[in-house]
């Protein structure tokens, strides 16, 4: 496993690779990884035959006063990780490679229509950060192939988005969240919890689920659904930033026949801004 920070070597690499006509998959992360980091590389490794990972923490995608400078940065924990799930490179590029011109004079990617709700309203600016660095990514790595999670729902939306628009040829797949055994959604803010708010924590999950239940047994009062189990997270002790139910395809309000429908939520709790979400096919 290559472990490379700027882009002659990463080049190089991917030269190699394509003269044996071998596809590439990115998995892009901000390290500090988890089991659910790994089941994206795992599935990364279905698709083709060289997976990178690359873990920058990325300045432009966090608003003024938030986690960037305590975001935690675990980079040999991470290569070891990487190590016993047969990843080809991890690129760590650093801000000047990623960012030429510096971080004020960057060129930057905003994909409107999908951005402007839900995180983005809570956070002014963060999916402009994202999308101006996984395009950054994507033309440096040039992949094939690219895997995002489903734990951050509108994430991979806007990405996919952003790719359908600009027509780059990756293919952008969606991987299932992985969870704790309490149903709590592996994230590296878990690490901010006390262990009191860790206990409250799979509240959320529960949430989501009874909520995805009433749906399925047929449910059609979407807001009245938002406003219980609204209810139920702030009784709890969470200060609730969202609990929306939207179509699951772009995110726009649904009407009582969509069968496709996404549940998602945003939480505070102490240190903690904690997101989650489920499909509901119905
Ligand atoms: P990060 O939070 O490190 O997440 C990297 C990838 O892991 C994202 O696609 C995210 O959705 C996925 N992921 C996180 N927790 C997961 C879980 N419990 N189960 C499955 N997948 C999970 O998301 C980012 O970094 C950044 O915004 C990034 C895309 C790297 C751009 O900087």
């Amino acid at each position: 496993m290559e472990v490379i920070q700027d882009k002659t070597a990463l080049r190089e690499q991917l030269l190699e690779w394509r003269r044996h006509d071998e596809h590439v998959a990115i998995v892009p992360t901000m390290g500090n990884l988890h089991a659910g980091h790994v089941s994206l590389v795992e599935l990364a490794r279905e698709h083709a035959e060289r997976v990178v990972v690359t873990v920058f923490v990325n300045p432009t995608q966090f608003a003024e006063g938030e986690d960037f400078e305590d975001y935690p940065r675990t980079l040999e924990r991470d290569k070891r990780r990487l190590q016993r799930v047969n990843t080809d490179m991890i690129f760590v590029p650093t801000v000047e490679t990623l960012y030429p011109f510096g971080l004020q004079n960057a060129t930057s990617v905003t994909v409107p229509g999908l951005t402007e709700n839900f995180c983005g309203s809570f956070r002014p600016g963060h999916f402009d950060g994202v999308t101006t660095v996984v395009a950054r990514l994507f033309a440096l790595v040039q992949p094939d192939v690219a895997v995002f999670g489903q734990k951050d729902y509108q994430q991979q939306l806007v990405i996919r988005r952003m790719v359908e628009d600009l027509g780059l040829p990756i293919n952008i797949i969606t991987a299932p969240t992985v969870r704790e055994e309490d149903g709590l959604a592996m994230s590296s803010r878990n690490a901010y919890l006390s262990d009191e708010e860790r206990a409250m924590a799979p509240k959320i999950h529960e949430v989501l689920e009874s909520a995805g239940e009433a749906l399925q047994s047929g449910k059609r009062n979407f807001e009245e659904l938002e406003n219980a189990a609204s209810g139920q997270l702030s009784d709890t002790g969470f200060e609730v930033e969202y609990v929306a139910i939207r179509r699951a395809l772009d995110l726009s309000v649904p009407n009582r026949d969509c069968d496709e429908l996404v549940l998602l939520v945003a939480v505070r709790l102490g240190k903690a801004r904690l997101i989650d979400n489920i499909v509901v096919t119905i």
